[in-house]
């Protein structure tokens, strides 16, 4: 990263801020995949795949991956790296005087809700690593474990504690504007949390009765699948790959001119559905090992796998090793959703770096409060029959990202000239596009009116 370029930035007032950009090859995938694996990738894929009955779930899920999830992650590219601005300034360079603005809002309001409850997920992680620290699952038995799982995030105050630390610093960072930093170490603990993942995978699918997991995760049952379920599986791979609300625009414009976008969206998308089957090999097998209930929810992973380290030599160590790398993935996540937020604050209100991150750090945080709440206190408290931390993820991920992400494809399949769109993802004709043809379609058709009838079906309107 350009130094002048950070020194800029963080120091803008009023005038409109130099842009970073991405030092090399690798920091652009490195940033990008970082945002992407998340705890989305070992936390909630597991989790609502056990909800939603397993592998019929997951072939919908691949499917919309690859259909609409790399188009989509192509188009923010480009739209950020045509514009050089973030979510909302990049419709408005774009295509001036229109309401296409509103995206680039809804992305920062969907920013802003997904960190409420991710942070409160994210502190999770981190009382897990204190927790395996203090060898605190020793001796407890599955039922045992669960119930750890379930007092620790009920109790009222300590998981808030954890959130605060965890915005804090993901708010530390975003403000020293240490990412790069953050960006180097994430080239080695993302491969080591890889690494990690894989020896689950292989002590988890080696437990008696651990074919029953695996059976269940890739023999699909198409009878299983509702309206919901397609639709969480649209959502997911939006929250998965960190589309529709601008993370990818606004990192799309930091990418060189020279990059391969098309190359980039391919390689970013099969790293994160890598990490999520991987994830989901590792958890599965154990499930019907342990008999732990495969809908058993947002804990599924936090009870699961203190099972399997229980099970395996040197689990202590593993243990550590693996929330640690979590919390690692899931701050590297955090900081490009709370960039969205804060982007827009700096280069559209002409508000400082810092004040930007602090103000928006705490309405998020004060937002997740009542999502933590929610597992306790604050259970009973409904919304659309939903509790605080549901709610947040049903109207983001179900509601909000595939919207955000319907608007993407129209915006660059009908309103932008395709000559420019050609010319962006060519490079001005330095690299071939063989995809463009495709792609365009995709954009123009397949993928809003698959996101249309996805959401209208899921909805229950027909
Ligand atoms: N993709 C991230 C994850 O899987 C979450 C995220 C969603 C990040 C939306 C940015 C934007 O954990």
């Amino acid at each position: 990263m350009d130094n002048n370029a950070r020194q800029t930035n963080a120091g803008s007032g009023g005038k409109l801020p130099q842009r970073d950009s991405f030092g090399s090859k690798l920091g652009i995938i490195a940033a990008a995949a970082g945002s992407a694996i998340g705890l989305g990738n070992i936390w909630k894929f597991p989790y609502i795949t056990g909800i939603f009955g397993g592998g019929a779930f997951l072939v919908v899920y691949l499917v919309f991956i690859l259909l609409i999830g790399v188009g989509v992650m192509l188009a923010e590219f480009l739209i950020g790296r045509m514009a050089q601005r973030n979510a909302v300034g990049s419709f408005r360079e774009l295509k001036p005087n229109s309401p296409w603005q509103y995206v680039g809002w809804m992305g920062v309001i969907a920013a802003f809700m997904i960190l409420a409850y991710y942070g409160v997920v994210a502190g999770w992680t981190l009382s897990y690593i204190f927790k395996a620290i203090m060898n605190a699952f020793e001796g407890l038995d599955p039922d045992g474990i669960g119930t750890l799982f379930n007092n620790s995030i009920s109790e009222g105050l300590t998981p808030i504690l954890w959130q605060i630390g965890f915005m804090a610093i993901v708010a530390w960072v975003v403000i020293a504007g240490v990412k790069d930093g953050i960006e180097k170490y994430s080239k080695i603990l993302m491969p080591l949390l890889l690494v990690i993942i894989v020896i689950l995978d292989i002590r988890a699918i080696t437990l008696p009765g651990a074919s029953a997991g695996l059976e269940f995760l890739f023999k699909p049952d198409f009878s299983k699948l509702t309206g919901d379920g397609i639709l969480s599986a649209l959502g997911h791979a939006f929250f998965s790959l960190s589309l529709g609300m601008g993370t990818m625009i606004t990192y799309g414009s930091y990418i060189g001119k020279k990059e391969n976008l098309g190359v980039t969206a391919l390689q970013v998308s099969i790293a994160d559905t890598l990490i999520a089957l991987l994830a989901g090999i590792a958890i599965f097998p154990a499930v019907f090992a342990f008999g732990i209930a495969t809908n058993s929810g947002p804990g599924l992973v936090f009870v699961t796998l203190p099972n399997v380290f229980q099970q395996m030599p040197g689990g202590y160590i593993f243990a550590i090793m693996f929330f640690v790398l979590l919390a690692v993935a899931a701050l590297t996540s955090a900081i490009s959703i709370l960039e969205v937020v804060v982007a827009y604050f700096t280069e559209d209100l002409n508000i400082s770096r810092k004040k930007a991150t602090i103000i928006s750090t705490v309405g998020i945080t004060a937002a997740g409060v009542l999502t933590s709440l929610a597992q306790g206190p604050l259970a009973h408290v409904k919304v659309f029959g939903l509790n605080f931390f549901d709610l947040f993820d049903w109207i983001t991920a179900n509601l909000l990202l595939p919207l955000g992400g319907l608007f993407i494809c129209l915006f660059v399949g009908w309103i932008l000239s395709p000559q420019k769109v050609k010319d962006e993802l060519s490079n001005n004709g330095e690299i071939s596009i063989p995809y463009f043809g495709a792609f365009m379609i995709i954009m123009k058709i397949i993928a809003p009116a698959g996101i249309a009838v996805v959401f209208l079906h899921g909805i229950g309107m027909f």
